[in-house]
């Protein structure tokens, strides 16, 4: 019998809509599901809303309606975008249903006998005036260490500690401006502290999680794992505890037991499974895989198999980590317009696109992935449009135009090895999906479309079919030939697109479990083919660029003229590039548009014939340095920088200055020339953002 696999991809939270950022997750997980579906393999991709917890209540409250009511409208909104970007979920459950309820009492119940549920008195912060403990999140107040107003329960965004809510200076409850009380609570704890040597273990496997991210989670254990607080007191949205008074299961506890519940939806949808233990019961044979991002590694890796472990469940046997999405090189952010709502997207651009590009930048490790609109726009149109898009178009419009939509027979000729040297790449696209080297699959499809392109410009078949028809007929079927191999091969990716062009070919999808045996020639030559239509149209500038909506009343002005004084690597260009700026004010939207972000000098050293610059290396938190040219060397000597941690204009465009080119601008206040100084952003990590 096949091997069974259960995929899932994260709850998302019923709290707001689906953004361009979830759909990394819904889209990588998806290309996998995919793949082992064309692969043969028996495989469920189960996901479910994740309801729960305080935020979503308060939310609920603040439009009036029940949080039950509230839900339900983001299950119906988030299946709908899911759907619409091609994402084949099995099931779609919700956290909030009797499924869920049955496996959080059932876990619990179990966790409690085995002696692992432990009871302490806490003192928590409390508002009188709401009558309600207040989470983490919900006090605001001053950071002890550097003294920032504004500052949430839990760490300082400014400086970066983490801390206690009590520590907190004025604080006060976020919800009516009360200064909060602490009040003692009975709290229910996970002794997670008892499931250190098993956790260890599995962290230590390589086919559970990736070796780097298993790296970060040791500092817990040198830390000492602390038992993990699962309960609630009410007001609070969630299941209420077995055998207690107005005490709830934290959302956390029974969000990944909403991976279960949807199991045993599925199970009763089909009819194809008794219930969910066929896959989670600790002796199931089934592979189970979860896809997470990597802020959420910490519940998914340490509390999720302990709980699963001691309440006699199946251990996952894999966790799939990814990066988070960034926009045009920056974290997405309402502010800036780049926290895209997926049907926002949609109502713009085809999902075909933000798929294609997705796997294209999709690697097994958690690196961030940046949706830069323009080379989105590049990237799309230049592979997938024009490449791969008019390979199919072309030679099937003119099989259709010139022969009756008739192939020509398997022949011997350049053709056939341009076919087989296609087929030869199969193994290595399989086995790039298996890896979920995603952007390999890519590499390797566009090679293939590409050397099919190449193919047919040597070959001429608009020109050789006045001297040699049927020999122009032949290599026109075999370019068909690579275009149906690529659409199997991106099937998992752009399945709408695929279908698309299997239609336009009048022959059955072509699965990967097919392409095991597949010889030369691939599709029926005695058939005709289908109807030829452009399979995906080109993405114009405008087009792109309209999925981030600025705030309103933002004008169109360079960024540059709302820049604070700033260290100009040579005067005279940027007074040539830029008008003077007028004297007055701007708007807090201009202003908002430069993105300054802290950075790291790694080194820096003069340029040859340029007295005034310095070229620099930047660390701006990006992964890999930025060159920047600075005209500070009058100011400083390069040994003086190195190590310095300086302000960076980070969205500036990059220009060329005495042939470096210079990605971004110092902030230095100060006349200039020799009389120069840096900002000093303080000791924050390269990559904070100055605001
Ligand atoms: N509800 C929890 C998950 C519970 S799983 C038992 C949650 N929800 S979420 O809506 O905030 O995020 C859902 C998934 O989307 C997470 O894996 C998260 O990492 C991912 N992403 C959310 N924003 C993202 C980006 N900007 N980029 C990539 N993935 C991101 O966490
Ligand atoms: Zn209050």
């Amino acid at each position: 019998m096949a091997k069974r696999t259960l995929v899932t991809s994260a709850l998302p939270y019923a709290n707001g809509p689906i953004h361009i950022g979830h759909m990394v997750e819904y889209t990588q997980t998806d290309i996998y599901v995919r793949f082992l579906r064309s692969s043969g393999e028996d495989v469920i991709y189960l996901c479910a809303d994740d309801t729960h917890g305080t935020p979503i209540e308060l939310n609920a409250a603040k439009q009036g309606v029940k949080p039950e009511e509230f839900v339900a409208r983001f299950h119906e909104e988030h299946q709908a975008d899911f759907r619409d970007f091609d994402i084949s979920f099995d099931a779609y459950g919700s956290t909030n249903s009797p499924e869920n309820r049955h496996y959080a009492e059932l876990i619990y119940g179990r966790l409690k006998q085995a002696g692992d549920i432990e009871r302490r008195d806490i003192e928590q912060t409390y508002c009188e005036k709401d009558k309600r403990f207040l989470p983490d999140r919900f006090v605001l107040g001053t950071c002890p260490n550097c003294k920032s107003p504004g500052q949430y329960g839990d760490s300082c965004e400014v400086c970066g500690k983490t801390y206690d809510p009590t520590e907190l200076l004025e604080p006060r409850c976020s919800l009516c401006g009360t200064p909060p009380v602490r009040k003692a609570s009975t709290h229910l704890f996970f002794k997670l502290s008892n499931h250190a040597d098993f956790l260890k273990g599995l962290l230590g496997k390589p086919e559970f999680i990736n070796t780097g991210v298993a790296a970060q989670l040791q500092q817990w254990f040198e830390k000492g794992l602390s038992d993990w607080d699962i309960s609630r007191d009410g007001p609070y949205f969630g299941f209420p505890i077995p055998g207690e008074t107005d005490k709830y299961f934290y959302v956390w506890l029974d969000a990944p037991i909403g991976y279960i519940a949807a199991t045993e939806l599925w199970a009763k949808k089909t009819g194809k499974a008794r219930d969910a233990l066929a896959y989670w019961s600790a002796d199931s044979d089934a592979h189970i895989i979860h896809v997470i991002g990597k802020d959420i590694v910490y519940f998914h890796a340490l509390f999720w198999p302990a709980v699963l472990k001691v309440a006699g469940f199946k251990i996952p046997d894999r966790l799939i980590v990814h990066g988070h999405l960034t926009v045009n090189g920056e974290k997405m952010s309402k502010r800036r317009g780049t926290l895209v709502p997926a049907r926002a997207y949609l109502e713009k651009l085809d999902p075909t696109y933000l798929r294609y590009f997705y796997a294209a930048n999709l690697g097994p490790s958690p690196e961030d992935i940046d949706l830069s609109l323009k080379d989105f726009r590049l990237r799309v149109n230049g592979e997938l449009v024009n490449n791969i898009g008019n390979l199919a178009n072309r030679s099937l419009s003119m099989l259709a135009s010139t022969f009756e939509r008739r192939l020509a027979p398997g022949g011997e000729g350049a053709g056939r090895k341009l076919v087989e040297e296609a087929l030869a790449r199969v193994p290595e696209v399989r086995a790039a999906y298996e890896r979920l080297e995603f952007r390999n699959v890519i590499k390797a499809v566009t090679d293939i479309a590409s050397a099919a392109n190449a193919f047919m410009q040597t070959q001429a078949p608009w020109a050789r079919v006045k001297t040699d028809p049927e020999a122009a007929r032949a290599d026109l079927s075999d370019v068909a030939e690579v275009a149906y191999l690529v659409s199997a091969l991106l099937q998992p990716v752009v399945p709408r697109l695929s279908e698309k062009l299997f239609a336009q070919l009048n022959a059955p999808p072509l699965t990967f479990q097919a392409l095991g045996a597949a010889r030369y020639p691939l599709l029926d030559r005695s058939r005709p083919i289908g109807t030829p239509a452009p399979l995906i149209a080109r993405m114009e500038e405008a087009q792109v660029n309209s999925i981030v909506v600025s705030p309103p009343q933002v004008e169109e002005k360079k960024p540059e003229k709302a820049a604070p004084a700033a260290a100009a690597p040579k005067p005279a260009e940027k007074a040539a590039s830029v008008p003077a700026p007028e004297a007055g004010e701007v708007e807090y939207a201009d202003f908002a548009r430069v993105v300054l972000k802290v950075g790291k000098v790694l080194s820096a050293e003069r340029v040859p014939k340029a007295d005034k610059l310095l070229r620099l290396s930047v660390d701006v938190g990006e992964g890999s340095p930025r060159t920047i040219a600075a005209g500070i060397a009058e100011a400083y000597a390069p040994e003086q920088v190195v190590g310095r941690n300086v302000v960076v204009v980070a969205n500036l465009k990059p220009r060329a200055i005495r042939g470096i080119e210079s990605r971004g601008m110092l902030l230095a206040a100060g006349p200039g020339g020799k009389e120069l100084s840096l900002v000093d952003p303080g000791p924050l990590p390269p990559g904070s953002e100055v605001k």
